[in-house]
């Protein structure tokens, strides 16, 4: 499973990149409004300072709800850079989007995903990545990880390519559960990814490490 980040906070990026272990990131209006950016041009700006720290996909979401409008950001971000994922939500105009931008050649990520079947309408459309919320579902008393397992066993039974992005991740349990589901990618937030290293048995056992290794010091 891959992972990518779920923000557009450029420190926070640049420590899971410095982990070795990033894959790629997500972004949304929410969390770009979130670092305080405004105005096309800083926007702009600020994808391309995360495409130059991060080797993989950039989600990029575009603002419009209509699908001219749709078209004419998704154009304007896929020309920043190639790493650049058009990130559509799935609506009908989003799925029309999303259908133009892969037979272009452009990375689409179909958002805001809640049931199997906007995610068989995205795969269809031929969307690089559905993200379905495994966050918001459970919020509302639903299961976003079930839905992840839905999602993942129609795409092998008719053998789409489209690839399952958890997103709306909350919690270091979810990546696991997310991961055993057999999602493609999980996008997380730091605090989720860094919460995968915890157990008090390894500081533990590195605490006792020291105190030896203190002991052979000539
Ligand atoms: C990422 O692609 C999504 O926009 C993000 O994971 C949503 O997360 P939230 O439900 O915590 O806002």
């Amino acid at each position: 499973m891959r992972f990518f980040i779920d923000t557009a906070n450029l420190e926070q990026i640049k420590e899971a990149q410095e982990l070795g272990v990033l894959d790629g990131v997500t972004t949304n209006p929410s969390l770009m409004a979130k670092e305080g950016i405004k105005g096309d041009a800083a926007i702009n700006e600020h994808y391309k300072k995360i495409c130059d720290i991060v080797d993989g996909d950039v989600s990029a979401e575009v603002f419009g709800t209509e699908y001219d409008d749709m078209i004419r950001q998704g154009e304007e971000l896929a020309a920043l850079h190639p790493q650049i994922t058009i990130k559509l939500p799935c609506t009908k105009d989003g799925i029309r989007a999303v259908k133009y931008f892969s037979e272009k050649g452009v990375k689409t990520n179909c958002t805001l995903v809640f049931t199997v079947g906007q995610a068989l309408l995205a795969a269809k459309a031929g969307a690089t990545y559905v993200s379905p919320f495994v966050g918001r579902l459970d919020d509302i008393s639903s299961n976003g990880v079930a839905l992840i397992k839905e999602i993942v066993d129609v795409f092998n039974y008719y053998g789409y390519q489209t690839q399952v992005l958890a997103a709306s991740i909350r919690h270091t349990q979810h990546i696991i559960d997310c991961m055993k589901a057999g999602a493609d990618v999980a996008t997380c937030p730091l605090k989720a990814i860094l919460g995968l290293l915890n157990h008090p048995l390894t500081d533990k056992g590195v605490e006792i490490f020291v105190a030896d290794a203190k002991k052979m010091e000539g």
